[in-house]
């Protein structure tokens, strides 16, 4: 598994051919397609697929949060109190803030550790 948290743009909108897409698969779901250039939760929503909570999309709810298994993602900045720096490089996330490099396998990771709590997106 390889992790990268560098800068990543909110809208990459300058690419002019499509992204390249990839497998994702969350346990105990169907497996979807995501483009590198979009979230896990957002194809996963595409998808019309619900193995994981929606709540704020922006990293700070914890509520979408995962354990990745395998594959490689670049991810946005998270939540630190959702996702701890050293549990982030073993593979802990946001499926909001993370999107795919390759094949990702990842299961819903309980969030008991988040002190934070999910808000309502209108
Ligand atoms: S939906 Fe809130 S952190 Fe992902």
């Amino acid at each position: 598994m390889t992790v990268s948290t560098g800068e990543i743009p909110e809208n990459d909108t300058k690419r002019s051919t499509p992204a390249p897409a990839w497998r994702v698969e969350i346990a105990g779901s169907q497996p979807f397609t995501c483009r590198e250039d979009q979230t896990v939760l957002d194809a996963m929503r595409c998808a019309g697929l619900n193995p994981l909570a929606i709540g704020c999309r922006g990293g700070g709810c914890g509520v979408c949060r995962v354990r990745v298994q395998g594959g490689e993602y670049v991810a946005r900045p998270m939540s630190t109190a959702c996702v701890p720096p050293e549990e982030a490089l073993n593979g802990l996330a946001l499926a909001c803030r993370i999107m795919p490099r390759g094949n990702l396998t990842m299961r819903a990771a309980p969030i008991d550790r988040c002190k934070t709590k999910a808000r309502k997106v209108a």
